[in-house]
């Protein structure tokens, strides 16, 4: 098998293709262990920091989850609670909860806090997502991805929508590790960073992948096995709405969409989504905007095809596979 123990997970860049297969079977494997009703305690006596500058609720809820049900104990940390980067730099916070907790999630705003904890906390960091990646969603993605199609190489794989956010970043590198053909689908003036583009052709290569960046929606679209978006502005760019519904209007999940996919298309979105007005933002931006459905409409997102409560649950069994593998017994 494969020994993770001690690793921190910031980005799936840092895994090979088999690392990733091995967490994404481990998942599976404490998913059916779950369903059965067997708690195997892998993480027993363990304490686990959780550090949040953003809110969240699958990511924490799965992190709290896993962490019980594996025996061990979390802390949440939320903004406010702690000093981290303000009265104390980042380095000095990582050797404190270092000295104390096993392992330490993060989510905030800058990818380069989380590698600051990496560095120096001496237990293994997860990156639970920064402005640049979100890499414990994409192992929940895949496996909801596996579970919907039976495999991953070869699948025809198309994100929708801001090309340039966290979602868009490490999908591209989870799915050129395995081997998929990748498209994202966006407006040229949110097309990815052609550095990090460039990265993920040349990880594509070892299973055969392939990527593809295009703002045409029949180009990127026609035939694919899945379609997945995210919203037009995350967390922390609000004041980027008005510009990005301008761009991505034309880019939004709607039936049109669905209809030039295969006809067993699955739609996916990390959450929360946009798809009515019935939250307190979504009714803003109605009455901004017109627009009650922004990045897809409610027919796709209650549609047959939509698999999204799938990867919301899939977050609890992938982020307990990556606790077990790299903190477990
Ligand atoms: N998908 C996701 O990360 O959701 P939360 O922001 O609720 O954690
Ligand atoms: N791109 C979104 C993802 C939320 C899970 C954000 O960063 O807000």
């Amino acid at each position: 098998a494969f020994n993770l123990k001690g690793r921190s997970l910031l980005t799936l860049k840092d895994f090979t293709p088999q690392e990733i297969e091995y967490l994404i079977d481990l998942s599976q494997e404490l998913k059916s262990l779950k369903y059965a009703g067997i708690r195997p305690k892998n993480l027993e006596g363990k304490n686990i920091a959780l550090i949040f500058e953003k809110p969240s609720t699958r990511t924490r809820c799965a992190f709290v989850v896993a962490a019980v049900d594996e025996g061990a104990h979390p802390e949440y940390l939320g903004k406010g609670d702690i000093q981290l980067g303000k009265k104390e730099t980042v380095a000095d916070t990582a050797r404190v909860l270092g000295r104390m907790f096993d392992g330490i999630e993060f989510r905030g705003f800058k990818h380069e806090t989380v590698e600051q904890l990496a560095k120096h906390a001496g237990v293994p960091v997860w990156n639970g997502l920064t402005d640049k990646f979100h890499p414990t969603q994409v192992l929940a993605d895949l496996l909801t991805i596996k579970e919907h199609k039976g495999y991953l190489k070869g699948i025809k794989f198309a994100y929708v929508g801001d090309g340039r956010n966290n979602m868009a970043n490490s999908l591209m590198i989870g799915a050129a590790k395995m081997g998929m053909d990748f498209r994202i689908v966006a407006p040229k003036e949110l097309f990815p960073e052609e550095e990090l583009v460039k990265e993920a052709k040349e990880m594509a290569k070892e299973r055969g992948g392939k990527i593809t960046i295009t703002d045409s929606v029949d180009e990127g679209i026609t035939g694919v096995d899945a379609i997945y978006t995210d919203v037009w502005a995350s967390m922390g760019e609000e004041e980027e709405f008005e510009r990005r519904v301008k761009l991505l209007k034309p880019y939004q999940v709607n039936m049109d969409m669905i209809k030039k996919a295969d006809d067993e298309v699955i739609f996916m979105h990390c959450l929360p989504a946009f798809h009515n007005r019935d939250t307190v933002i979504g009714e803003e931006i109605y009455q901004k905007y017109g627009l009650a459905e922004m990045e897809v409409t409610d027919e796709v997102f209650e549609s047959k095809h939509s698999v999204v409560f799938d990867e919301a649950e899939n977050r609890m069994h992938t982020i307990k596979a990556v606790m077990v593998a790299t903190i477990g017994k």
